[in-house]
């Protein structure tokens, strides 16, 4: 058994003697997002401090812990507050809270985030469903030893957001009348933000939208046969296509300011979800 293995496995002996909950969608919040788990039917909550091993956020405005509850009749476990790698947490750890909600029962990971676009056709406070991304610029949360009982060595890609969960959020999204693109999210490393060139560099290699987080998570969730979709409210244009600096409080303000409608599209998606799983 793989280190890393054995502490996620230590991990969820303490959820299971704490909480009685079998989740079939995790949700993790992104930025602006954080007080959707508190709008839920809310059945437990599990600090993760409470978790021995678990690695615990540091980022400002992030709460860390689990939500338990349903989304319309959906069980689900929400992560309000996830683990970065430029806080300087190793790719396991950064990726052990996903490969724990997949322990805990969830088939589908739905990953959310602020992310900068690159695409001159978006605008900030557009949505973005994830189609596929662009990961290499950080380590790849499967280097190491492979676990077997977590998943395969060389681990197929190919269609990590998935078609059938892609269509369930479009045709949420037609139906609310909430205009959504479609796009590759790049993830660079952060924290700082991307110089002009980075962001064209970007937008070369066929990316849409850019952040520090997120796709990660979906290569280790796919590793587990995990289903993962994806949204990013595309909270600001990526350095260089604006003549204005770009700042924290910028992607903090858009995120906010189109919470509300984030809010509405997730849940919408969920209870279709739900549905066909
Ligand atoms: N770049 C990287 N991450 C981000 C951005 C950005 O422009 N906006 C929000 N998260």
């Amino acid at each position: 058994m793989t280190k890393a293995y054995e502490r996620l496995l230590k991990c969820y002996q303490c959820f299971k003697d704490k909480i009685n909950f079998k989740p079939e969608v995790a949700l993790v919040l992104g930025s602006g997002l954080g007080d959707y788990a508190d709008t839920i039917r809310v059945e437990a909550v599990l600090d993760y401090h409470d978790i021995e091993g678990f690695p615990v956020s540091t980022v400002s405005g992030h709460k860390g812990r689990f939500v338990f509850g349903y989304v319309g009749d959906v069980p689900v476990v929400i992560m309000q507050g996830r683990v970065h790698y430029y806080e300087g947490y190793s790719m396991e750890d950064v990726v052990l809270p996903t490969r724990l909600m997949k322990m805990m029962g969830a088939r589908v990971l739905f990953l959310t985030n602020a992310s900068g676009s690159v695409n001159y056709d978006y605008k900030a406070g557009d949505f973005m469903m994830i189609t596929d991304q662009i990961s290499n610029f950080v380590p790849s949360p499967l280097i190491g030893p492979n676990e077997e009982m977590l998943g395969e060595r060389f681990s197929d890609m190919s269609e990590i957001y998935r078609k059938d969960l892609c269509e369930i959020i479009r045709g949420a999204a037609a139906d609310l009348q909430i205009p959504l693109q479609e796009g590759t999210y790049i993830q660079l490393s952060g924290p700082n933000f991307e110089t002009p060139h980075e962001v064209k560099m970007c937008r070369i290699l066929g990316g849409d939208a850019v952040g520090m987080s997120t796709a990660c998570e979906a290569i280790a969730a796919n590793h587990m046969g995990m289903k993962v979709c994806g949204i990013s409210c595309i909270s600001n244009l990526g350095c260089g296509m604006t003549d204005q600096p770009l700042s924290a409080e910028e992607v903090k303000e858009t995120a906010d300011r189109v919470a509300p409608l984030f809010k509405q599209l997730i849940t919408e998606s969920i209870v279709r979800i739900g549905k066909m799983i």
